[in-house]
């Protein structure tokens, strides 16, 4: 959703700070802006649509600034227009805010500014906060405590970030529930809503918690909570390189992510094995007397979700509950004290699925979080935390979290027959999941070569509506493959379990109708071959995603992807991954913005 960036230091705040906004433009906006602090008065800029548009006015600025602050909008409160674009400023043009999230008692607060004689410029939230300072100004002598009442006063969700002409060296913070981040340089601090922004600078950082505030300045970070008190913060250096947050020549931040998946999944295993082999312990995770597991995810997660419910029930027989995490909190869950809620979210800030996280703490369950962010409010939040290692994700599009998550969900239910007694085959599952990383790179490098998913792709790219069916373990995948199509090249796709076809959706098809079917070898793959064939006499076109022995699968499909044969438990892994090709070709060829689809933030941190 919205972007900040902040900075204060020795160098050119107004190149850094548009650079950290370049950098943020994955999570999707309307507009930006930027304030400047300027021999003691504020340069505001503000455009509607693309940063460039920004970028090239701010650039012909001749000006020198050390201090400032930027913002990506994605419109909530106004119209996307340039009055609307953050930051906003207060009566007299000295105060400076951008924010994320929203002032839910904005109308009540504006209501009592006006009749204080204070004028507004916008439709926004946001640009209360500047008159809510500007006025506990009046009625306190120092900046901060004024800053600190006004926060005191919003509801809602807020990380905010704001620069005065009274304090031209200091950015001023604060946050909750929506992320912030200092990022610590050298006579140089940054603040981001998201770490990608400062990564070329450092990866040093203090992450915000809710209820806390501070101050930025170039060589020292002061972290309060709301009523000033001072709160000791330790930086946390996160193993994040530039590289992984730039395209690195690929066309699209999607494409590039799809082909580090070898890496990410070698990183994964590696980074969670240590707890696997009894090496080290899952800190925080307290297994006695569990009975149940309930995962509560949303979008690509919840899909991961769905394939660790397999995992878990199969191999550690403990039941297991999947749920949207915007619906459960509304479905009154039986949840206790032996309940394990094992959370799963790559960005780790996701609004529903931290709430389902905190009503399950409420109702004394225990938590544990699937994350990729380290230092995400999902991970200081659970008790205990695994992480997946797939570097920054940066496409909107979910692709290296999906899979990574995926692999800590087998290497977590493998953790758990153990402790349950139930290892019987488990050690052949893990010696077959160490060779995924090398299975999916062949199929990568394969594909490199061949493009045949790229030309089923150019085929098909103009068709309305797809089918995707898969069963057992797959049938996520079914699910994750017409999400990823949806969500970038607004095709009507739907995933369904290939034997519930015949209950209704099968009415759809027809030889306009292209039917992508997971038809890998396994238990079900007779079952899936049936269904196909009832695909095939209502006149659909079948992509099947196979394996090279599966020679009638071939004879009865019209475009075949051949992926290599691994156990049937570890097969969403690989099955997954021409799936995400196929939806990224398409949407190239269509001619999307393949990482920033329309509607579409990277982390929802809004209900
Ligand atoms: C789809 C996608 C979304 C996210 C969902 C949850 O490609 O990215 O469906 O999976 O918004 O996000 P996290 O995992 O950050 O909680």
């Amino acid at each position: 959703m919205c972007g900040i960036v902040g900075y204060t230091g020795k160098d050119d705040a107004k190149r850094i700070i548009v650079d950290g906004l370049k950098r943020l433009e994955y999570r999707g906006y309307d507009s930006a802006g930027i304030a400047l602090l300027v021999d003691g008065k504020l340069v505001v800029l503000k455009k509607k649509g693309k940063i460039r548009e920004l970028e090239s006015e701010v650039t012909c600025l001749d000006l020198v600034s050390h201090t400032g602050i930027g913002h990506t909008r994605w419109a909530t409160h106004g119209h996307p227009t340039e009055e609307n674009a953050h930051p906003h400023t207060d009566c007299r043009g000295e105060i400076a805010v951008v924010h994320n999230g929203v002032i839910e008692n904005y109308m009540t607060l504006k209501e009592e500014l006006l009749r204080k004689g204070h004028r507004f410029k916008s439709d926004t939230d946001t640009e209360v906060v500047a008159h809510l300072i500007e006025e506990e100004r009046n009625v306190c002598s120092d900046f901060f405590e004024a800053f600190l009442r006004a926060v005191r006063k919003l509801k809602g969700s807020y990380a905010l970030a704001v620069i005065t002409t009274e304090s031209p060296d200091k950015v001023f913070i604060a946050r909750k529930d929506s992320p912030l981040v200092v990022g610590l340089g050298d006579g140089e601090n940054f603040v981001a809503s998201d770490i990608p922004a400062f990564l070329p600078y450092t990866n040093r950082v203090i992450f915000l918690e809710d209820f806390e505030a501070g101050i930025v300045e170039s060589d020292c970070v002061t972290v309060t909570d709301f009523n000033g008190e001072r709160k000791e913060k330790k930086p946390v250096t996160v193993p994040w390189s530039l590289a992984q947050a730039e395209k690195a020549g690929y066309k699209h931040f999607m494409l590039k992510e799809i082909f580090e998946q070898p890496r990410a999944i070698a990183d994964t295993i590696s980074g969670n094995l240590p707890w696997l082999r009894g090496e080290s312990e899952i800190e925080g995770l307290e297994l006695d007397g569990i009975k149940r597991i309930q995962i509560v995810a949303c979008g690509t997660s919840y899909h991961a979700g769905l394939v660790g419910k397999f995992y878990f029930e199969n191999l550690t027989r403990i039941p297991t509950e999947v749920d949207y995490a915007s619906e459960y909190r509304y479905r009154n869950p039986v949840v206790d004290e032996n309940t394990l809620v094992v959370s799963i979210t790559q960005s780790g800030e996701t609004a529903d699925t931290l709430a389902a996280m905190r009503l399950a703490k409420e109702k004394g369950a225990r938590l544990l979080t699937i994350c990729n962010v380290i230092g995400s409010t999902a991970t200081r939040e659970a008790d205990a935390v695994l992480y997946t290692y797939a570097g920054p994700e940066i496409s909107v599009a979910s692709t290296k979290a999906f899979t990574t998550q995926l692999t800590v969900l087998l290497m977590l239910s493998i953790f758990l027959a153990k402790v349950t007694g139930r290892d019987e085959g488990t050690e052949d599952l893990l010696s077959q999941l160490l060779q995924i990383p090398s299975k999916v790179e062949e199929f990568l490098r394969l594909e490199k070569e061949s493009e045949r998913v790229k030309k089923i792709a150019l085929d098909l790219y103009r068709v309305k509506n797809m089918l995707y069916l898969g069963r057992h373990v797959n049938y996520p995948i079914a699910l994750e493959g017409a999400l990823k199509l949806k969500e970038i090249s607004y095709i009507h796709a739907e995933g369904y379990p290939a034997g519930e076809m015949k209950h209704g959706p099968i009415a759809l098809i027809d030889e306009t109708v292209p039917v992508v079917v997971v038809a890998t070898k396994g238990r079900v793959y007779e079952k899936v071959l049936s269904n196909l064939e009832e695909v095939k006499s209502r006149k659909g076109k079948v992509v099947a995603v196979t394996n090279e022995g599966c020679r009638e699968v071939k004879e009865k499909s019209e475009f075949v992807i051949e992926v290599p044969e691994v156990e049937e438990f570890i097969s969403p892994i690989v099955n997954v991954i021409p799936l995400q090709l196929f939806a990224y070709y398409i949407a190239d060829f269509l001619g999307y913005d393949v990482d920033q689809p329309r509607n579409l933030a990277k982390s929802v941190t809004v209900e």
